[in-house]
């Protein structure tokens, strides 16, 4: 059995099948076929070598993937505890009043930003992948941006629908390197290195 399907088998048993059927919405965690595949795909390339935070982080299949893979990964969302057994370092948080960043958020972000990659992570700490999936990713992404280092990755969902296509962010270049890969399979994101 391979990572994804590995991965995917715990992600159903112990996440899909245990949650409230109210709260269920599959087809915005797995499927989407090909292009969400590719997206995941891209997600676990880019995180290797990083420690990974996801900003909306849904039922967590992308966290219990990068977690299979060996990567350091942590999740924000306000969705219910099935996620806290599966050991993902999922963080059950209010991240929005309406379209600003409540107080919460930021002090549990900040202090997660500070011992993954800051004074309490040591000088061997790897870079941070700080990825936006949330509801007003524009702010997000804003608010993001002056916490990370040199070296540290900024990436977004819903590119360039949510996200206008020539966003920019101050102190960061655009990584193109995967645009080839992000065009062929209609991939929605966007990421930015911090310089
Ligand atoms: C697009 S989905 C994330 C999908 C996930 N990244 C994935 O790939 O499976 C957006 C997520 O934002 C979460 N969310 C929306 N508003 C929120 C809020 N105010 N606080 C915390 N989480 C919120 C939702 O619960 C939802 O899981």
């Amino acid at each position: 059995m391979n990572t994804w399907q590995a991965a995917f088998n715990r992600w159903h048993t112990e996440v899909y099948l245990n949650t409230p059927s109210v709260e269920l919405e599959p087809h915005m965690h797995v499927s989407h076929g090909m292009t969400r595949t590719c997206e995941l795909d891209l997600l676990c390339k880019i995180a290797t070598g990083h420690s990974y935070i996801e900003i909306g982080s849904g039922r967590g299949f992308s966290l219990l993937l990068m977690k299979s893979m060996g990567i350091e990964c942590f999740g924000f969302d306000h969705l219910s505890d099935v996620l806290d057994g599966l050991g993902t370092s999922y963080i059950n948080c209010e991240i929005l009043k309406g379209s600003q960043i409540t107080e919460e958020f930021q002090e549990r972000f900040t202090a997660l930003v500070r011992g993954v990659a800051g004074a309490g992570a040591g000088a061997a700490a790897p870079p941070l992948f700080v990825y936006c999936d949330n509801g007003h990713k524009v702010e997000e992404l804003r608010y993001v941006a002056p916490l990370l280092s040199k070296g540290d990755i900024l990436g977004t969902h819903d590119w360039p629908t949510e996200v206008p296509e020539d966003f920019s962010l101050d102190g960061y270049e655009l990584i193109t390197e995967y645009d080839e890969y992000i065009k062929h399979y209609a991939c929605l994101q966007r990421f930015w290195q911090k310089k």
